[in-house]
């Protein structure tokens, strides 16, 4: 199945790409509910994941969202303990999940580090939780980009770019710390309807530029992720620098 290519939407900072793409999640979470549905987010990590996060709180008295039916996911989450600010899911519940009316049987967690937990059983739980109660794919999937091109906690020439058969795979030696990290693998994250990048800084600019055109996948992992429906890449002034416009 051939997917469509990338649009690219360019914003003027970080603060007018994480409205925007706030904006539209909310409007597309709106209409997947007025259609009928229960959508199935997956929320990513990092610093731009956090402005987004709270504009979508800031704007979401604007759009009509049932928060009650809407499903919450990480693409990859940091194997730390529940309470170490260096969980994905820990910044997302102090900018927006614990402060909307999501159902908590709706919020999926990857499992936190803990005594007697390795990470690879983290990661077959967080397997099965998505077996047992994903939808099958994301409605939207929100993405970071690192500057090596990596996308969730899938890096470049690691090996866990290469699991499939499972959706969440164990990530050692993670080259982002910290080093312990569980991660969607490269089927789960193209079990979405819609992949959302969001891309901010000079930083990212050449791994954004190889992402939209030349990298090898084992090189540039956000090559490897596209929406069966559609790819959007929110991004600013300053990682579009090196694209064609
Ligand atoms: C993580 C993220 C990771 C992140 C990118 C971009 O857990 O670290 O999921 O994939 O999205 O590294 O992070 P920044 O937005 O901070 O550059």
């Amino acid at each position: 199945m051939t997917r469509p290519e990338p649009e690219v939407r360019v914003l003027a900072d970080a603060q007018s790409l994480a409205d925007a793409a706030a904006l539209a999640l909310l409007n597309r979470l709106a209409s997947d509910q007025a259609a009928g549905g229960t959508p199935h987010v997956g929320l990513t990590g990092g610093s731009i994941a956090r402005t987004f996060h709270r504009s979508v709180l800031a704007q979401s008295g604007d759009v009509d969202v049932d928060w009650s039916r809407v499903d919450v996911w990480w693409g990859d989450e940091r194997f730390v303990a529940a309470t170490d600010p260096e969980r994905n899911a820990l910044q997302a519940r102090e900018d927006l999940v614990d402060a909307v009316a999501l159902d908590p049987a709706r919020i999926h967690e990857a499992p936190a580090a803990e005594a007697g937990l390795s990470v690879e059983d983290a990661a077959a739980a967080y397997a099965e939780e998505l077996r047992t109660h994903g939808a099958g794919s994301f409605s939207v999937l929100l993405l970071g980009l690192g500057p090596d091109g990596h996308v969730a906690s899938l890096f470049p020439e690691h090996p866990a770019l290469e699991v499939d058969g499972v959706p969440a795979v164990a990530v050692r030696d993670s080259p982002k710390p910290p080093p312990l990290r569980i991660s969607l693998t490269l089927e789960a994250l193209n079990r979405a309807d819609a992949v959302w990048f969001l891309v901010s800084g000079e930083d990212k600019a050449e791994a954004l530029r190889a992402a939209l055109t030349d990298g090898p996948v084992p090189q540039i992992p956000a090559r490897g992720v596209r929406g069966t429906v559609e790819t959007v890449v929110f991004t600013d002034e300053a990682a579009a620098g090196l694209l064609d416009r």
